[in-house]
């Protein structure tokens, strides 16, 4: 999928952000996670049913196992969102710089090379009575602007999909990820893979030159 250089997120006191509207016409603000956000985020979990958290679960979420895996330099990065001028976090998204491990034999066989210094593993989740807003699609763009700079390339799909999401399969092809195979736990799963082509920034047209008389 083809991706202009996108650089236009703002840097505060509070790190990069993004302020966006989302088409229930709310004001939201995407940012990195940090480790002040340690409760908010356990409360997030707390809150979504659970359909979603049977769909989404790429890590723990009680306090002590979220600042251990922000704090421990693993090369692990947290993505938010919060609605403008509230605490209550309504979508978040990890990163792990790299591939899984246990990915890595899969991957394998449908041909990839797994390269840690290129490939990134991404889960998306947003609350439940923010999705199918266009919020998804809007962190994810935050999480590439913050990418790209980083040189990374591919992004992978953490433990893959459940073949029964519709929701989250519409994103992720909505987004230009395409199928790498599938694979059987707990259900069947599809793995799928973005690979990112950076577009320079279209430049303006060459001005005339104004003719003489
Ligand atoms: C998957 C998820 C992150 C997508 O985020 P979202 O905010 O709901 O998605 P968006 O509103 O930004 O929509 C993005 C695209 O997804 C697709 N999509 C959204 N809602 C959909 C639905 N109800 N059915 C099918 N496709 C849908 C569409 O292609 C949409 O693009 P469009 O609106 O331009 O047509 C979110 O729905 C979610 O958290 N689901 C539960 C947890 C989960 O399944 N996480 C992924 C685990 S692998």
């Amino acid at each position: 999928m083809l991706y202009p250089s996108l650089t236009a997120n703002r840097k505060s006191q509070k790190g990069y952000h993004m302020n966006v509207k989302t088409k229930n016409g709310r004001q939201v603000v995407i940012s990195k996670f940090n480790l002040a956000d340690t409760e908010s985020l356990a409360d997030y979990f707390y809150h979504l049913s659970d359909e979603s958290k049977q769909r989404y679960g790429p890590h723990p979420f009680d306090k002590k196992f979220i600042s251990d895996l922000y704090s421990s330099q693993a090369g692990y990065m947290g993505y938010i969102a919060r609605e403008t001028g509230d605490d209550i976090i309504i979508a978040y998204s990890v990163i792990k710089l790299g591939f899984l491990p246990q990915d890595h034999d899969r991957l394998n066989s449908y041909g990839i090379i797994p390269d840690p210094e290129t490939d990134a593993t991404f889960a998306p989740s947003v609350a439940d009575a923010w999705q199918s807003c266009g919020l998804g699609n809007m962190v994810f763009r935050f999480i590439l602007s913050d990418l790209m700079p980083k040189g990374i390339r591919r992004i992978i799909l953490w433990g893959g999909v459940q073949s029964t999401n519709d929701k989250a399969v519409g994103f992720y092809m909505k987004n230009g990820f395409r199928e790498l195979g599938q694979f059987e736990h707990n259900g069947n799963n599809f793995d799928m893979m973005l690979e990112i082509i950076e577009t320079a920034t279209p430049t303006p047209p060459p001005v005339k030159p104004e003719r003489s008389s």
